[in-house]
């Protein structure tokens, strides 16, 4: 049979196969990234970190890039409109040693990024987007890849700007595009729309990976069968739900899908929280699983309760009292 979940390389990045968990702020700590790994994943994505942090690392962010032996394969996603500092921070990212690859942002719609030209901005400016990878091309070996949205806009302009971007990265040398398939100024409203992608997979040389709602198993599926696109980028379909990629390669086998259960549930939270304790110590680490306990409270009994208890644990033996009283 032909399976849709296959390896995929990545320039020299070999993967076992070409489900991603995509980059998320606030979401893709070592706690998800680890358990989306677990789950079946082939590589995860850091949240996205500045040039100017990577070369200048405040204190959380050198918690951030102090990155364990098991965590990979891993990228760090950066983002930053100056093409020198972009490039030094692709070279300091190499040095560092503890990265995979490296994606670059040119797709966040948050109001502060796109006000510094970072993100989706550069799709608006696609010159200083190919400036700032050619740099990047020539400072590292890792491989590099790039993050778009199918336009900053609808427009007919705004397409053909994404589509000068991403035929003059593929043109030095970038390894793979993520395209996520909303417009910039959709920020996370409406439905994605893959045609862009298929369609760019078709004339691009370097592999592309799609985007945008993936929220379940299926739905992985049928984008795959689309054909074209090389692998897919999970982003909020994992969060609360690592088991989304164990579930979407059972299906891709012809087997059954096997439900997660209270037992499995309870223990991967109590995981999750280990790792971001570990990562970030205890006030982050239960302020982050309060964010998480309303996506891992989905589809259980009284999840409406158990959302509202998770949202105001204040410590571990909160978390503990919680989990007990909801989700065993
Ligand atoms: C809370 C949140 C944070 C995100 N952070 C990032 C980020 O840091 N970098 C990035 O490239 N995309 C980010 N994204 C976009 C996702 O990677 C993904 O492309 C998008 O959510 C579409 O996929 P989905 O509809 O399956 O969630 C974020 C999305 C959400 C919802």
């Amino acid at each position: 049979m032909n399976r849709l979940i296959r390896p995929v390389s990545i320039g020299t990045l070999a993967l076992k196969n070409n489900l991603v968990m995509a980059p998320m702020a606030g979401y893709t700590q070592r706690g998800l990234r680890m358990l989306a790994r677990q789950q079946g994943a082939a590589m995860a994505v850091t949240e996205m970190i500045s040039a100017y942090e990577i070369l200048r690392p405040s204190r959380k962010t050198r918690r951030m890039i102090r990155i364990a032996q098991d965590d990979h394969p891993l990228g760090v996603q950066v983002f930053g409109a100056d093409p020198l500092m972009m490039a030094d921070a692709a070279a300091r990212i190499e040095q560092m040693g503890c990265f995979d690859l490296i994606d670059v942002n040119m797709a966040c719609p948050v109001r502060k990024m796109i006000a510094k030209g970072n993100g989706g901005a550069m799709l608006r400016t696609p010159d200083l987007g190919l400036e700032i990878l050619a740099g990047m091309r020539r400072a590292t070996r890792l491989p590099l890849t790039v993050k778009v949205r199918r336009g900053y806009d609808a427009s007919a302009a705004g397409r053909e700007q994404v589509e000068r971007l991403l035929a003059g990265a593929d043109e030095l040398g970038v390894d793979a595009a993520t395209i996520h398939g909303r417009t910039v100024d959709q920020l996370y409203h409406g439905q994605a729309d893959w045609s862009f992608a298929v369609e760019m997979a078709g004339r691009l040389r370097m592999p592309v990976f799609g985007s945008g709602d993936l929220l379940d198993a299926p739905s992985i599926l049928d984008r795959l069968r689309g054909g074209g696109i090389v692998g897919v980028a999970v982003a909020r379909g994992a969060v609360g739900h690592p088991w989304i990629f164990r579930e979407a390669m059972a299906l891709d086998a012809g087997l059954p899908v096997e439900p997660v259960s209270p037992a499995e549930r309870v223990e991967c939270m109590w995981q999750h929280y280990e790792m971001l304790r570990d990562e970030l110590g205890d006030y982050s680490a239960i302020r982050i699983m309060r964010r998480f306990g309303m996506f891992y409270s989905k589809g259980i009994d009284r999840a409406r309760e158990s959302r509202m208890a998770m949202g105001k644990v204040a410590s571990r033996d909160d978390l503990a009292e919680v989990i007990k009283e909801y989700f065993e």
